[in-house]
């Protein structure tokens, strides 16, 4: 029987000059999921490559004094070694200066205007060139672009455009009846409340006023706009449109398209309107992701100094502890602040502690009691019971939480089997079992149970972490394939007694951290330290709290645009909130007593903006309003004093 096919896609990537962590945030997440499909029997294609065309590649290749395709070939070579030294596995790395892609968008778009979903006529108006992006006066946010916050220039030009506004109605209706189609589902919220309700306009997509583009063939002094030559890379890749597109036959539609939030809107409105208008299926899920942010809540970017190398962390601590970082520190659908010295914390206490040294505590035992080999199982007890019990139930909850891209709690749960068995060796003492007279018996099925449960751990960190599992496999003496897989973990017993184990270098070595926080800071890669300096003048009273407590809250003023009550709840309201930038957060309050979703529309108030998400009622809130509790228990919320622009901060 064959297998089901999976297709997965990250964005394609500008080739700017270096990619920092942020950047390998979505493709490591990809990569895991690809990996973990592969391991449970999928037949998977890993799409990813580079957004190469645009004005402002044009501009920086000038700039750089080289031709663009010379900038760009440099460039991407650079990101495919980051790949590489990441282990992000890809199918097929497309970049959309190849002839292969750019023939087909040249076929797309002379078919919309075949079909009249193209016609021609003049822009005038404003545009991003950072975001490669189309705006009308009133889309701006106190005069830059909503989406960076950079300033917009005035364009004229002939331009074609595409009549988006005839599909708009068809996608409220498909985005409505495919709740699972845009993921997390307050992204959706926000594409139909914020776009697709108020009317789409229709969207200029060539330029004339440079080259480096996608030529128009039937009109060459125009360049397909970006976006449109960008989106079509998932279905060119796959060879649509060509005399081989045995491909696309395969695997489209994609089975999931990660993107970061900042471009759900083109994946989840132009997208799905010209795989439309091209009588294509849309992809079954589009998620988009958070942000990794500086320590202050910003997000990265070279302007701000808080880039952080990728390549650098994988040389220094290995790209599995960089990958399992990113994975395990933030839920998947929302930002996340990233800071190295959280990050070599994490790594001492979940790798180098909790995994390391069960892993090569286990292993010594096994030397030091039975000469390496792996015992049989004697007299069992509850203990055991309960440790088996984690075993059997570890496979579903990952391959829930997995298939759910909820990578952090996928985690979570193989280092509680991970916890229960470091609990485990504490509980029974194996060094006192092992004594002259000690409990010879049971001492043979701790330490098997301790060795069949790291061998289900190698196997259910594979897709996270490529490269540790053969270096446990390695210790644990397991050469046979067959016990390395996701079937082999389904049922607890597969190690064979006997089997030689053989000690070797720490997986995960300490990390002495103030060493490690100053040597990077030489390296000119470390930004700001996430703890505080302390302060001279220690709070002295538990009354209390120093400045730098009251600073870890990050207040900001934030304008609600939409409200509504939470079905099943007659306390809780759920807002979005314009927290400026071309940002929105949905926020849950229990304030449905004192405030009607129509009063709330339109108000200033105050958010805690870095509260960690937390779900209610199938929702993820992303902060807290501030209110005032009078005496007889009633809210009312904290708003400004006149009109303040969303995001400004509050201290
Ligand atoms: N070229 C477009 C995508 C076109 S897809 C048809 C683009 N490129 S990008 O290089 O700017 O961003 C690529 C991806 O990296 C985006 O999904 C973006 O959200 C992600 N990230 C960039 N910085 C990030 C963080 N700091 N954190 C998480 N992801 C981030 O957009």
């Amino acid at each position: 029987m064959s297998k089901p096919t999976f297709y997965i896609t990250t964005p394609i990537y500008y080739p700017s000059s270096k990619l920092h962590i942020g950047h390998s945030y979505c493709s490591v997440a990809a990569d895991s999921m690809a990996r973990f499909k592969k391991q449970t029997g999928y037949d998977v294609y890993f799409l990813t490559g580079t957004d190469e065309h645009g004005q402002k590649i044009e501009t920086n290749a000038a700039k750089a004094g080289k031709s663009p395709q010379a900038f760009v070939d440099d460039i991407v070579a650079g990101i495919k070694l980051l790949w590489k030294q990441m282990d992000v596995d890809y199918d097929d790395f497309l970049r959309t200066t190849e002839d292969r892609h750019q023939k087909v968008v040249q076929k797309i778009f002379k078919q919309f205007y075949d079909q009249g979903d193209i016609y021609k006529s003049e822009y005038e108006g404003l545009y991003c060139t950072p975001c490669e992006s189309f705006w009308t006066p009133s889309q701006l946010k106190d005069g830059c672009c909503p989406d960076c916050g950079r300033p917009v220039e005035a364009a004229k030009e002939e331009s074609y455009f595409f009549r988006m506004s005839k599909y708009q109605d068809w996608l409220i209706d498909y985005i409505e009846t495919h709740p699972n189609f845009i993921q997390p589902p307050s992204r959706a919220n926000e594409m139909l409340q914020n776009f697709l309700r108020p009317g789409l306009q229709d969207l200029c997509v060539s330029r004339t006023s440079f080259k480096w583009g996608v030529p128009v063939d039937f009109d060459p002094k125009h360049v397909v706009y970006v976006w449109i030559d960008a989106l079509s890379n998932y279905i060119t890749a796959l060879g649509y449109g060509t005399d081989h597109d045995e491909l696309f036959r395969k695997y489209w539609p994609a089975d999931i398209q990660l993107v970061g939030k900042e471009i759900v809107r083109f994946h989840t409105i132009y997208w799905p309107i010209m795989l439309h208008a091209l009588g294509l299926p849309l992809p079954k899920q589009v998620f988009g992701h958070g942000w990794l942010v500086g320590v202050d809540g910003d997000k990265m970017s070279k302007s701000k100094g808080n880039v952080v190398d990728p390549a650098i962390l994988c040389d220094r601590y290995s790209s599995d502890a960089i990958r399992y970082f990113l994975m395990r520190e933030m839920p998947f659908g929302s930002d996340g602040r990233f800071s190295t010295e959280t990050m070599l914390t994490r790594i001492n206490s979940d790798l180098a502690n909790d995994l390391g040294n069960l892993v090569s505590r286990t292993v010594a035992m096994i030397e030091k009691y039975y000469g390496g080999q792996v015992p049989e199982i004697g007299r069992t007890t509850e203990l055991e019971q309960s440790l088996k019990l984690r075993f059997e139930q570890l496979p579903a909850l990952v391959e829930k939480f997995m298939n759910e891209l909820q990578f952090s709690l996928a985690l979570s749960e193989i280092w509680k089997l991970v916890g229960d068995c470091n609990r485990y060796i504490d509980l029974t003492q194996p060094w006192i079992l092992g004594k002259e007279g000690g409990d010879k018996d049971y001492l043979g099925t701790v330490l098997y149970y301790l060795a069949e449960c790291v061998r289900a751990v190698a196997v259910a960190v594979a897709p996270t972490m490529p490269r540790t599992p053969e270096r446990i496999f390695a210790q644990l003496g397991l050469n046979d394939p067959s016990l390395q897989t996701w079937e082999s973990i389904q049922s607890f017993g597969g190690l064979k007694p006997g089997t030689q184990v053989e000690k070797g270098a720490a997986l995960f070595p300490r990390i002495d951290i103030p060493k490690e926080m100053e040597a990077l800071s030489q390296l000119g890669d470390e930004p700001a330290a996430s703890t505080p300096e302390p302060t001279k003048e220690a709070p002295q009273s538990p009354e209390y709290i120093g400045i730098e407590d009251f600073a870890k809250v990050k207040l900001i003023a934030a304008r609600v645009i939409a409200c509504e009550r939470v079905e099943g709840s007659d306390k809780l309201l759920k807002e979005t909130l314009d927290i400026g930038n071309g940002q929105t957060k949905t926020v849950l309050s229990g304030i449905a007593q004192q405030y009607s979703p129509e009063q709330m529309v339109g108000k200033n108030v105050v958010l805690v903006n870095n509260l960690a998400p937390r779900k209610m009622r199938g929702t993820l809130s992303e902060g807290m309003l501030l209110c005032a509790e009078n005496p007889d228990g009633s809210l009312r919320l904290l708003t400004t004093d006149g009109d303040v622009a969303p995001g400004s901060e509050i201290s």
